[in-house]
């Protein structure tokens, strides 16, 4: 990875997406519908309050892959909730999220196309190496 790297290309097809309102909704639809072990752990959930705070997990994870350490704590956090002793989310999982979510940005963004889906892959890669480092 080119240590320059700001995932420029990747924050601009973020903001491209979150101009529909559908997009993040999108995705969880997409998520559950990716492995019989997703939907479960979503039953109790809140999707307005959850929409809002991955949208926000979203952010701190494109800024942490291309070098902004503020990101850094979100993500720790996030390793925190997911990890052994909290919610203990599967890591097996962590491939169906990130397939998800490049196949919800594929419908979104009028722009994608499939080195820029390999982009987000790198830097949802950086992160998800991040979170689950840290729990
Ligand atoms: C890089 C990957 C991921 C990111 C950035 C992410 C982000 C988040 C965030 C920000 C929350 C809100 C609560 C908190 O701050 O901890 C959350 C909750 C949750 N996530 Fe993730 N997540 C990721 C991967 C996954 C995966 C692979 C699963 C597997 C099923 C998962 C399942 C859940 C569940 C069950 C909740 C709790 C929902 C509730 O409160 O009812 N997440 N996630």
């Amino acid at each position: 990875m080119n240590p320059q790297d700001t995932f420029a290309d990747v924050q601009q097809s973020f903001q491209r997406c979150l101009t529909r309102k559908e997009f993040l909704k999108r995705f969880y639809d997409i998520f559950m519908a990716s492995h019989p072990d997703v939907p479960k752990l979503f039953a109790k959930t809140d999707f307005d309050t959850q929409i809002r705070l991955l949208r926000h997990g979203l952010s701190a994870s494109i800024a942490f892959a291309g070098g902004t350490r503020v990101g850094a704590h979100v993500l720790e956090r996030i390793g925190d909730t997911h990890g052994r002793g909290k919610m203990n989310i599967d890591p097996k999982l962590y491939p169906y999220w990130m397939d998800s979510l490049v196949r919800t940005v594929e419908e979104t963004d009028p722009r994608y196309t499939p080195a820029l889906g390999a982009r987000w892959r790198e830097a949802l890669g950086i992160a998800i190496s991040y979170i689950r480092g840290s729990r």
